[in-house]
């Protein structure tokens, strides 16, 4: 998993560090110019009379190898990013190097190589935090894509917190992964789900989520930017109604952290999932943003590997978090 390591390679501080007014200004949406998107990836800027007639497109293409080949005599073009982003040549070379010179087991060797892999994975996740501005790079949760992030809540808070007479929210247009797990949860523990619909202009009806939350509401889970609808939630908003009741809120950031600056302590939500085959990182890497006290709180989801403090014949105690959450 010291794979993760080459997840942010393409996003460096310049890109991390964005502004959250600039985006606020912009409509939420960070548009970059041709050179500042350039200096971003890291490569150098060809002359302003060039870059006149050059697109980001033709400036970019160079970076993802994949693109360099032609469907019925024409250039690829590719748009499916909201599913999964192609992968930068800088993202493969690290990949590349990681199996080619230390690969091993992180955490868990008193090896040189192991200690490579183990800063290496240690890096990633600090990246990962500052990203995302969480308060502790120990609130960020390697797993192996948003719709385990989202599992790992379901089973590891949802069954120990939820019963007959509890609700969830959750909006139609979830995408199935944020949907499913609580359908599990429901299933398991007898709490209702309850649905917020459309509004005529086809994006979730803030004002009846607002009407839906009551003290029997636990946990309120609802996308950043939808995957379907393309429309954003006003998050901080729907946290201050959710903690006034006493509920949890849940985020799939699947959409929103590729695109604009996420910054989890302004939103202010105790979960928080992303993924990064949607951002130009390798398949088989998301994480889990959960609130340092929450975390600990936490049954393990998954038992084994480094989420062990100490294991007896016939019981076990548990790391803290990071570790405790998950098994990679
Ligand atoms: C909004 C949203 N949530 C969750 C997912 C699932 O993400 P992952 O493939 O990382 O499990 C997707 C993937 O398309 C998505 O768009």
């Amino acid at each position: 998993m010291a794979t993760a390591a080459a997840s942010l390679r393409y996003f460096p501080s310049s890109f991390r560090n964005r502004s959250p007014g600039a985006a606020a200004a912009s409509g939420g949406l960070v548009r970059l110019s041709p050179r500042r998107a350039r200096s971003a990836a890291g490569v150098a800027a060809p002359s302003r009379e060039a870059e006149s007639a050059a697109s980001l497109g033709d400036l970019t293409r160079v970076d993802f190898p994949i693109l360099d080949q032609e469907f019925d005599g024409s250039k690829l073009v590719y748009f499916d990013n909201g599913a999964t982003s192609q992968k930068p040549s800088c993202v493969m070379k690290t990949l590349d190097e990681y199996y080619r010179s230390y690969n091993s087991n992180v955490h868990r060797g008193i090896h040189v190589l192991s200690a490579k892999a183990t800063d290496a994975y240690e890096s990633a996740r600090t990246k990962v935090a500052n990203f995302v501005n969480a308060a502790n790079s120990r609130e960020i949760v390697f797993t192996r894509n948003a719709t385990e992030a989202i599992n790992l809540v379901a089973y590891s808070w949802g069954l120990s917190n939820l019963k007959q007479g509890d609700e969830m929210v959750l909006t139609v247009a979830e995408h199935h992964s944020a949907i499913v797990p609580w359908q599990f949860v429901s299933q398991k523990t007898g709490a209702t789900l309850k649905y917020v619909g459309l509004t005529k202009e086809e994006v979730p009806d803030i004002e009846q989520l607002k009407g839906l939350l009551s003290n029997k509401t636990k946990i309120v889970v609802v996308h950043h930017v939808s995957n379907v609808l393309g429309s954003m939630l006003p998050i901080e908003d729907i946290v201050t109604w959710s903690n006034r009741v006493g509920a949890k809120v849940l985020v799939d950031a699947c959409q929103s952290v590729p695109h604009m600056p996420v910054d989890v302590q302004r939103l202010g939500a105790d979960f928080l999932v992303a993924s990064s085959h949607k951002m130009c990182g390798p398949t088989g890497v998301g994480f889990l943003h959960g609130k340092f006290d929450l975390l600990s709180s936490m049954d393990p989801f998954l038992g084994g590997g480094e989420m062990i403090a100490d294991v007896f014949q016939d019981k076990s105690t548990y790391a803290e978090p990071p570790s405790r959450c998950i098994v990679l």
